[in-house]
């Protein structure tokens, strides 16, 4: 074995020895870098004859394409070994069962404000969204019921430590009955114009359904629940009017015509009369038994005039529905709790 034979082997042994890229690199400087040995030998060339060289230089010449053949086929031989052991760390087994995507569904209570604001749109109401924390103007005052109304106090709710413009403080609302206030005045702003002339202005026609907050909890109330507020404001709207909306409404709603409805005399600080609403089917599991699903009443006059109306002229009604009792009667469902306790197995069945 010659001297350049030998060279080779030693390459071939080096370059086998190495055991990752990084070792075969630093083995190739050994022989093809700057001060690599076949490197050497080639500048070693320049001192040869011209005889030496043709001989000479082709050995070396060869040489080096040998060292470079044997560099590729370990890289090639490198990689591939990597390419393997990536390849069996991440095995696929493919005989596991694959991991299904389960499918979501609405929660029940979001069916039912569905549903309403749909009805309530066929009958020609807007639907209106507004703040769950809010001023005790639109809460109460504005409502007819002032600082020291008794009413209040079956309001109980959370207070919040901030002050309203008007010096009051802020609640989280305990009804939606606010909305009445926040959409009126809107609905006046945008027609003030006509209303300072004399002329008539568009109905108000609106249901705001949303969350509301109480310091309240059993089987049958959450501190968390939902209402649903209507509004129908014009200059000739009455509890006949009212009457009708909640027969189409609720016929509508349990998608069935055999279902009375009575107005039963209640009080409201916002409505004079008052009525508190009740239903009965004629047929099904709850037969014959009156349920009370809404207050409702003629909006008081001090409240027309906080919308910034004239209540000798603007007249309507009021109602406010609670969307949680109403799934409950849907569904069948005979605890308010399991609405909000985020059990699936629960939750599944409304998909
Ligand atoms: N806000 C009332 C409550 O939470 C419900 C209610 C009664 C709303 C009569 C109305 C109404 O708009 O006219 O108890």
């Amino acid at each position: 074995m010659n001297d350049l034979d030998q060279l080779v082997a030693a390459a071939q042994a080096d370059f086998a020895r190495a055991a990752t890229p990084a070792d075969l690199e630093n083995a190739k400087a050994r022989y093809l870098g700057k001060s690599g040995q076949v490197t050497d030998l080639l500048k070693g060339m320049a001192a040869l004859s011209p005889e030496e060289k043709k001989t000479r230089g082709a050995e070396i010449n060869q040489t080096k394409q040998r060292v470079e053949a044997l560099l590729t086929e370990r890289r090639a031989a490198l990689a591939d070994a990597e390419l393997q052991a990536q390849l069996k760390a991440e095995a696929l087994d493919v005989t596991l069962p694959g991991r299904s995507r389960s499918q979501g569904g609405l929660h029940p209570v979001s069916r039912t404000l569905e549903r309403i604001e749909a009805i309530f749109g066929s009958m020609g109401f807007d639907v209106a969204d507004g703040p769950e924390i809010e001023e005790d103007w639109f809460n109460f005052t504005a409502l007819n019921t002032p600082a020291d109304h008794p009413a209040r106090s079956m309001h109980d709710t959370f207070y919040v430590d901030t002050k309203a413009p008007d010096g009051s403080g802020h609640l989280l609302r305990t009804h939606t009955s606010p909305m009445q206030v926040r959409y009126a005045v809107q609905h006046v702003k945008k027609h003030a114009a006509a209303l300072a002339a004399g002329e008539a202005i568009p109905e108000i026609r609106v249901i705001a359904p949303g969350r509301t907050y109480r310091v309240d909890s059993d089987a049958t109330h959450s501190p968390m629940f939902h209402q649903c507020e209507g509004l129908w404001i014009g200059e000739n709207v009455s509890f006949k009017d009212l009457k009708a909306v909640f027969a189409d409404f609720f016929r509508n709603f349990f998608e069935t015509d055999d279902l009375d409805i009575r107005f039963r005399p209640s009080f409201f600080p916002f409505t004079e009369p008052s009525a508190e609403v009740d239903i009965a089917f004629a047929s099904g599991p709850l037969k014959g038994r009156w349920l009370e699903v809404a207050g409702s009443g003629q909006v008081h006059p001090n409240v027309v005039r906080n919308f910034g109306l004239d209540p000798e002229r603007y007249i309507g009604f009021a109602f406010g529905m609670g969307p949680d009792r109403l799934t409950m009667l849907r569904y069948g469902v005979n605890d308010l709790r399991l609405f909000f306790d985020g059990d699936l197995r629960f939750l599944s069945q409304f998909k």
